[in-house]
């Protein structure tokens, strides 16, 4: 199985999460790791993405969460990569039967992501509209790879949890 990591952190040196994951999957034959905001400064190549995306099984959107969302790149990587025709629509079936998985951290804790918590939501209710575009576009989507708590977690909880995030993408569903 071939794994598509795309990575959308805009400030990847200052990261200490999604820094050490990246780290962790790039010693993994079977993942290619793609990094948007290395990648693009100006224009997304539309038809590069969707070759890329074509040529792997599994796809991962790898991102800390910012303002209950992704970083704008991976928005942007959505409004102009996800054509009509090609994702959705006649004919759009270019993605249909591939796996999606998020893969997110999140500064707060995950005590907050709860009613009644700071965030009020849990994470599975804010990320619904991946969910939703997910459906859309015909990939079977995975349970998320969450790390919650950024700022408190120590080396070795990093570096571990680097380990099981690479094994549960790679790890075939059935
Ligand atoms: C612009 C911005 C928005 C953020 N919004 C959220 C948020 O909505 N919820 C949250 O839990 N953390 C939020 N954070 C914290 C980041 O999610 C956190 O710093 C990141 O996951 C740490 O990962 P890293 O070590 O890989 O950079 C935000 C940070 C920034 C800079």
């Amino acid at each position: 199985m071939k794994v598509l990591v795309i990575i959308a952190h805009p400030a990847i040196e200052q990261s200490t999460v999604n820094k050490a994951w990246m780290e962790e999957l790039k010693k993994h034959d079977n993942i290619t790791v793609h990094e948007l905001y290395q990648e693009y400064k100006e224009e997304i190549d539309v038809k590069r993405e969707q070759e890329l995306c074509e040529a792997h099984d599994r796809i991962v959107w790898q991102f800390p969460f910012y303002w209950y969302s992704s970083p704008s790149l991976l928005k942007e990587w959505q409004d102009k990569v996800l054509t009509y025709g090609w994702a959705y629509g006649a004919n759009g079936n270019a993605l249909h039967g591939k796996e999606l998985i998020l893969a997110v951290t999140t500064g707060s804790g995950e005590e907050k992501y709860r009613a009644g918590g700071l965030n009020h939501y849990s994470m599975s209710e804010l990320l619904k509209p991946f969910q939703a575009t997910s459906n859309l576009i015909g990939t079977t989507f995975l349970p998320s790879y969450l790390f919650y708590g950024t700022s408190e977690a120590t080396k070795e909880e990093i570096q571990k949890s680097a380990k099981e995030y690479a094994e549960y993408i790679l790890t075939p569903l059935s």
